[in-house]
């Protein structure tokens, strides 16, 4: 059944319609891009913890860091970090071997490929049962060109499906429209837009929708946008309140769980634990249970 969420009003905000998950679709890995161009809305506190709570409800889950500011890949591995990166085995090292070799001119092209790293060898596991990382890294941004000129847009999509099982895969990106942001947009079959209340938020929103729409119709049909997760949210407060009236007024799927602004998100940070694991008792970790149990149940498509 198609739920088009009073979008048709709108034609330029179609990517935004939204479909009745299936019963095929829910047994499939699951794999979530969470995506917006403005930075500082919290792609890297969603993303990472919707991944810990499907770990801590025992998915194999896999986060996976394409954003140069390396802040999942911190916040997940804390010290060991930097170890992953002297190895050489990070998102950057994986896109690297996709530019080494292939040279038509070699006596043995096949050589170059033999010698590459299986798509499990950039996996890691975190401290947290059921819960692994590709990491980022800051050197990222250095090969954008290259791998753009290079037509490496499918390479993400290409590491995923080369994994082995995982139950899900969330995908934090860069606040930019990028090759990394579109190679995620690319390589998921959800969305999820963290919006945190503010009129250049809002701008941002009917961009994103747009740029949704053309990666739909010119790489990935079935992308589909789960929501938009009001983050910040002061219930009390009016404006933020009118703000995210008027985006439900225009037709855009906001979800009904909304995530609060509590000091503990930083200190979650600060010590390298998601929420479920540091505070599970706090209210922002209850908001963070019942946005993820609302994905699952789609009850927001
Ligand atoms: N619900 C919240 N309550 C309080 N602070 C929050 C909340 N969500 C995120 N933050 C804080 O806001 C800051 C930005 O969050 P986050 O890094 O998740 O955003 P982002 O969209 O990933 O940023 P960037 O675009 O730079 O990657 C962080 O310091 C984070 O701790
Ligand atoms: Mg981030």
């Amino acid at each position: 059944m198609l739920v088009a969420n009073g979008c048709m009003k709108r034609p330029y905000i179609h990517g935004f319609i939204t479909y009745h998950t299936t019963f095929n679709e829910r047994k499939m890995m699951i794999r979530r891009v969470i995506f917006n161009k403005k930075g500082g809305v919290g792609k890297t506190s969603i993303s990472c913890n919707l991944a810990a709570i499907s770990a801590a409800v025992g998915k194999k889950t896999l986060l996976i860091d394409i954003d140069p500011q390396a802040n999942a890949s911190t916040y997940l591995l804390s010290d060991e970090y930097p170890g992953i990166k002297e190895k050489g085995l990070t998102i950057l090292d994986f896109f690297k071997s996709s530019l080494d070799g292939g040279n038509i001119f070699a006596l043995n092209p096949f050589f170059y490929h033999s010698s590459r790293p299986t798509p499990d060898s950039f996996v890691h596991q975190t401290r947290f049962a059921n819960l692994s990382i590709i990491a980022s890294h800051e050197h990222l941004a250095d090969i954008e060109t290259q791998l753009a000129s290079r037509h490496k847009i499918y390479k993400l999509k290409e590491l995923i499906d080369g994994l082995g099982s995982f139950d899900a895969v969330y995908i934090d990106t860069p606040p930019a429209i990028n090759f990394f942001s579109q190679s995620a947009l690319i390589a998921a079959s959800r969305c999820l837009i963290p919006f945190d209340c503010d009129a250049f938020s809002k701008d941002a929103i009917f961009e994103v929708g747009r740029h949704i729409v053309d990666i739909q119709r010119d790489h990935n049909p079935s992308l589909r946008v789960e929501g938009i997760i009001v983050n910040h949210f002061m219930a009390q407060a009016r404006h933020p309140r009118k703000i995210v009236d008027q985006l439900t007024a225009d037709g855009l799927p906001i979800l009904q769980a909304k995530l609060s602004s509590s000091v503990k998100m930083r200190e979650s940070h600060h010590e390298s634990t998601p929420m479920i694991f540091l505070s599970p008792e706090h209210k922002l970790t209850s908001e963070y249970q019942t946005l993820y149990d609302e994905l699952e149940r789609g009850s927001s498509l």
